[in-house]
């Protein structure tokens, strides 16, 4: 079987990113989100990202032209029933995404891949309500989705090796490269990744150095294209927030815990650019600088 046809469960950063991803490699993709405020707001992030890859020379008028002609945006979830592969995308809420993708189960075939772009519920535990589990895994995708090169094929307990194969050349097909891991929390890149951050959420959080000290030694010193606290705030520190919860829930390892520092920005609203400020203010005239 090969991937003709994809849906995706959630508009939002990822999502969208995701579905515009594999419309740009010439695949049709439906973005199901919950109401029109949602569906639209999916839409503006599509044309947003698509207006930079026209302004940086990557694709001309026509072609975006043709990428929208690619995508359906609704919030009929009924729509999905077409698609060879579901990617979740929701957010990291694990009854939210079990009982979405219980419905979806109903309206795909018995064929269609399941997949969940979670950074951190275990695959197993989504696919355990799910006829079939077999064609159930994890397609995790790094931000920003259209620019990053890398999706994790995470291998759940049921996951077949014929499944692996058709997801592993989908990826390929959307121009990504595909590594194989296994169903722990963190997968592999978020398992190394995330103990980083902390660590700089830390060393932010007991002053020992400012916000633009800590993001230029990593640039400057290690050849990092953004800092630790800027990449917090691209990735947004909710969903941080959750995979570290997840990592130590895991594992128990103090490195993974979320510090207070973190919990208390998210209870703020400071979750990073997509809420105007996080360690970083992104109001319009202070754009980048220190909050
Ligand atoms: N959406 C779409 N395209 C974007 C974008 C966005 N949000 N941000 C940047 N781009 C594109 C630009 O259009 C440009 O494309 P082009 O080369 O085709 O013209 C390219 O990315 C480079 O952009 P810029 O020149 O404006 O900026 P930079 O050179 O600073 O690069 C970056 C931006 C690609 C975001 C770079 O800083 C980077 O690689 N940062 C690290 C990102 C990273 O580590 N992501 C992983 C996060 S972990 C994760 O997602 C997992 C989760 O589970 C937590």
């Amino acid at each position: 079987m090969k991937i003709e046809k994809i849906a995706v469960l959630g508009g939002g950063l990822m999502g969208s990113g995701i579905a515009e991803s594999a419309a740009r490699a010439g695949l049709p993709a439906i973005v199901r989100d919950i109401d029109a405020a949602a569906v639209e707001a999916a839409r503006g992030r599509i044309e947003k990202s698509l207006g930079r890859a026209v302004k940086g020379g990557k694709i001309d008028e026509a072609e975006r032209e043709a990428v929208l002609g690619r995508l359906t945006l609704t919030d009929d979830l009924e729509q999905v029933g077409e698609a060879d592969l579901v990617i979740e995308a929701v957010p990291e809420n694990a009854e939210l995404k079990v009982n979405i993708l219980a419905q979806v189960a109903g309206y795909v075939s018995e064929q269609t891949l399941i997949a969940s772009n979670t950074s951190s519920i275990p695959i197993a535990q989504l696919a355990a309500g799910i006829h079939r589990p077999e064609r159930v895994l994890g397609l995790h995708f790094f931000s920003p989705v259209p620019v990053m090169p890398l999706v994790e094929v995470v291998v759940a307990l049921d996951t077949s090796a014929e499944t692996v194969a058709i997801a592993s050349e989908f990826a390929d097909r959307i121009g990504k490269t595909a590594i194989e891991t296994k169903d722990r929390s963190g997968f592999i890149v978020n398992m190394l990744l995330v103990p980083y951050l902390m660590a700089a959420v830390r060393m932010y959080e007991e002053e020992f150095a400012t916000a633009e000290a800590i993001d230029e030694g990593m640039r400057l010193g290690c050849g990092h294209p953004m800092g630790p606290l800027a990449l917090c705030d691209m990735i947004g520190l909710d969903v941080l927030y959750s995979v570290c919860d997840s990592l130590y829930e895991e594992f128990k390892e103090p490195g993974y815990a979320p510090p207070p520092l973190l919990k208390r920005m998210v209870a703020a609203g400071r979750i990073g650019r997509k809420s105007g400020r996080g360690f970083y203010d992104y109001s319009a005239a202070r754009e980048g600088v220190a909050a």
